[in-house]
């Protein structure tokens, strides 16, 4: 949809947290069979952050959220809504966002968990768009944060090179001006079976059983996925700039999922983008799942890679199969 003409939002702040403990592939090595050489040519990720026993999602959507906070100059108490996105939540419930909120102290949000795999900072950004511009709420937090490594078999290779922890936060606010060009969200479920854990839900319940068939840990058909996630990001991303009615040189900066180099590169060069229009950091970080967007988004907002006036194209795909592309003109804070 495009949003030009009516009550819109704005991005007020932005924030990331990622636990301290660094993966290498060097480490990898001495953990699989893989190497170093691989991970790289295959994947572009060189480290991940890895999260301590003691830390769950809720720390890291915690202390990302209160970055955003901080950010936009909002306290906990001005919040009408938290949403965060994972499918690592801390336990089946309550939801993670109620544990977010009892942290912050943000006593006066309505709260809830979203699951669209790492398509959900952008499905969180536009349900919260949706309610802000409906005039229901008119402040939301939206954190996108998993531990992705919490549900990784560290002796599949397969997977366990892939994925890292972190979190990333938006605080965003009812606006008069177009802040958000054009949203657009999509879902096959006939895709269900391509990434997924098996069990521990209500089809398959926790037992010995499925301990033992270690359906405990994330399943994936990467080549599927790998198709599937080039051949929809520029989709998704065609159809925003149409709705938003722009051209792929228009956008200052591309910020994709962040989950394979060689998946960032495919899409980008079939929308003809220069490198200098890409943000990447899946070097550093891996694939951090529901974080990555919003990981990507605040450090190019806070290294000034990202300026008013900028529009900035964010497109994601995920467990589901989910997809989302959202092109948001961006706020300078200071002549806010
Ligand atoms: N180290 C060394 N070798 C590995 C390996 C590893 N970590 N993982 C797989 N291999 C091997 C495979 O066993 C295979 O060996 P074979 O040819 O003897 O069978 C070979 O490398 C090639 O495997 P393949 O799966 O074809 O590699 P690929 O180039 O497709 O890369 C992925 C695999 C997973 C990196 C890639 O498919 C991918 O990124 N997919 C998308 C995953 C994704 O984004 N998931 C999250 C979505 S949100």
């Amino acid at each position: 949809m495009t949003n030009g003409n009516k009550r819109n939002v704005v991005i007020k702040g932005t924030g990331h947290a990622v636990p301290t403990r660094v993966l290498s592939n060097f480490d990898l090595e001495k953990m699989v069979d893989t190497s170093d050489e691989w991970i790289r040519t295959r994947t572009g990720i060189l480290r991940r952050r890895i999260a301590d026993e003691h830390t769950a999602t809720s720390d890291l959507a915690t202390e990302a959220g209160r970055l955003a906070l901080e950010d936009g100059g909002v306290s906990p108490e001005q919040l009408d809504l938290i949403i965060v996105a994972t499918i690592t939540p801390d336990m089946f419930f309550p939801a993670t966002s109620c544990l977010v909120q009892k942290n912050l102290g943000a006593w006066g949000a309505a709260c809830y968990d979203l699951s669209a795999g790492c398509s959900g900072l952008i499905y969180g950004l536009d349900m919260a768009m949706h309610s802000i511009t409906s005039g229901a709420y008119n402040r939301a937090l939206i954190i996108g944060a998993d531990c992705l490594s919490k549900i990784t078999n560290f002796q599949d290779r397969t997977t366990c090179v892939l994925f890292g922890d972190g979190a990333g936060a938006c605080l965003v606010e009812g606006a008069d001006r177009a802040g958000v060009l054009a949203s657009y969200l999509g879902a096959d479920g006939r895709g269900w079976e391509k990434l997924l854990i098996r069990a521990g839900g209500s089809r398959h319940p926790a037992s010995p059983a499925t301990l033992e068939a270690g359906w405990h840990y994330i399943e994936m058909c990467g080549n599927d996925v790998f198709k599937f996630a080039v051949r929809i990001m520029v989709e998704a991303s065609l159809k925003v700039l149409a709705d938003a009615g722009l051209e792929p040189e228009d956008i200052d900066l591309f910020i994709p999922h962040q989950a394979n180099i060689r998946i960032i590169e495919s899409a980008a060069h079939r929308l003809k983008l220069k490198d200098t229009q890409v943000y990447v950091n899946v070097d550093e970080y891996g694939n951090t799942s529901a974080a990555s967007i919003g990981i990507a988004l605040d450090e190019a907002a806070r290294s000034g890679r990202i300026k008013g006036g900028d529009r900035v194209l964010l497109v994601g795909f995920g467990a589901g199969l989910t997809w989302g592309a959202m092109i948001i003109e961006w706020v300078d804070k200071d002549n806010d």
